[in-house]
């Protein structure tokens, strides 16, 4: 069975866990898109870890890993990521493979992401620095773009960064009166990479294709969430991927009929990092609250994470999207104790009621909230096991998400563990 992982809300709904859990009854594991601008936690017993390139199969030493095509790898940061695991015994030797067709991001890519952002004053994404929007940009532009496979020879590398960075110092001295970067410190980096990744790097689609012809069950795990995507999300209020599931097959090279179960994986609320609307936003108590009980803060920047209520118009219309058969709902945990409980149902924008997510940001940010209101419960959930043994009152709040977004939710988390969860 070959399952795909998808977060429906704005990235951080839980996915590193979810596939963490699915990842036992897989033979491989598939990360297609972004870079590491995404933080998947995983948590094994007392030990937490962070990725944010490797795929989170990578915790279970038996799992092939694959990152594709579609994804824009940071080598410095896969390195120190693929050392860190190292030193907690589990070896990526043998079972990580890296697309020879997966872009660079180089030093130039973040110090741009940097710059923009601050050029930007209050109009800024909040991206996370990662050198993400510059790397697909020049990946789009063409021109200008390192892939893997041009760490095999050097020697043209070499002139092509000459090139490339001379470019780049004209646009940082031109429009932001920035100090130039040096081609050679690139260069000698980029050797570096080479000695620790070309062992990695192959034709991944060939390998991914082999092992379907083969039988391997294969999990593609999505990174950020289908309302940061690139083309369908809250523009420009975005990643610079397709974070929904239809960046699966361009992100891998595998068509998505391969795919016998889409999962959508939601927090019990919302959560968004960085700029742009959120209509179900709590810039209150209760946002406190959900931020304090839930420790929302990024895993990959720190920053405290906006919170807000469920928002069931966004997450039927990511669903619908990214094709989703059942959703995973994680940190139903989290609600316990608050004084009300609020589901957004509809939107009114201009008087008129919709339940179709305008993915218009202008029309978005116009969006008054419907709430259906729900009763709330007190009782610590976090060692429940069998969803019958849940509080009725948290029993009908997963119901009635289900209803409205007319999605079974058929695995619900109740702590950041991996027994921490309940099927359905
Ligand atoms: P991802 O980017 O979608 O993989 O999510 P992140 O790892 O960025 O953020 C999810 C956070 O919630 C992590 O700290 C997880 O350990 C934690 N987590 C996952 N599921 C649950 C859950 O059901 N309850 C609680 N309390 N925490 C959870
Ligand atoms: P995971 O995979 C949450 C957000 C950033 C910013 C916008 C653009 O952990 O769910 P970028 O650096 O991509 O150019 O930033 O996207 N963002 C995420 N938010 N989780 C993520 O990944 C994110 N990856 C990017 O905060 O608003
Ligand atoms: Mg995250």
């Amino acid at each position: 069975m070959n399952c795909s992982i998808t977060g429906l809300q704005w990235g951080d709904e839980g996915k590193g866990k979810v596939v963490d859990i699915l990842s036992e009854n897989s033979d491989i594991v598939v990360r297609y898109s972004g870079g590491a601008n995404a933080g998947h936690t995983v948590v094994v017993g007392d030990t937490k870890f962070a990725l944010h390139l490797l795929p989170s199969g990578s915790v279970r030493p038996n799992i092939i890993c694959v990152i594709t095509n579609g994804v824009v790898i940071d080598p410095q940061g896969l390195i120190k990521e693929i050392e860190t695991l190292g030193e907690k015994n589990i070896t990526m030797t043998d079972r990580l493979f890296i697309s020879e067709n997966a872009h660079i991001v180089l030093d130039y890519h973040k110090k741009e992401d940097q710059l923009r952002e601050e050029s930007l004053g209050k109009n800024k994404i909040g991206t996370t620095i990662r050198g993400i929007g510059p790397c697909y940009a020049d990946k789009i532009g063409r021109s200008y773009a390192v892939r893997m496979a041009d760490l095999r020879d050097l020697d043209a590398l070499k002139a092509k960064l000459k090139s490339i960075v001379a470019y780049k110092n004209k646009i940082f001295a031109a429009l932001y009166n920035a100090e130039p970067i040096d081609a050679d410190e690139i260069f000698e980096k980029c050797r570096h990479y080479a000695n620790n990744l070309l062992g990695f790097t192959i034709d991944t689609t060939e390998f991914l294709h082999k092992s379907i012809t083969q039988g391997k069950s294969i999990l593609f795990e999505g990174a950020q969430g289908a309302l940061l995507d690139l083309d369908h999300g809250t523009f420009p209020f975005v990643t610079s991927s397709n974070a929904s599931s239809l960046g699966m097959p361009a992100g891998c090279g595998v068509p998505a009929k391969v795919v016998d179960k889409f999962f959508g994986v939601v927090k019990a609320y919302s959560t968004r990092v960085g700029a742009g609307p959120f209509p179900t936003e709590q810039d209150n108590e209760i946002g406190q609250y959900i931020r304090d009980k839930g420790n929302e803060y990024g895993t990959t920047t720190g920053r405290p994470r906006r919170c807000g209520w469920f928002d069931a118009v966004a997450v039927s219309y990511t669903a619908a999207i990214s094709s989703i058969d059942a959703i995973a709902m994680m940190h139903l945990d989290t609600l316990a104790g608050l004084k009300e409980l609020k589901i957004c149902r509809a939107y009114k924008i201009n008087g008129k009621e919709t339940t179709f997510f305008p993915a218009n940001t202008t029309r978005l940010s116009q969006a008054e909230c419907v709430y259906e209101t729900t009763e709330v419960w007190d009782e610590d959930i976090s060692t429940v096991k069998d969803f019958n043994e849940l509080p009725a009152n948290a029993q009908k709040y997963v119901m009635l998400i289900e209803q409205i977004t007319g999605k079974p939710v058929t695995i619900i988390g109740v702590g950041p563990k991996r027994n921490q969860i309940i099927y359905r």
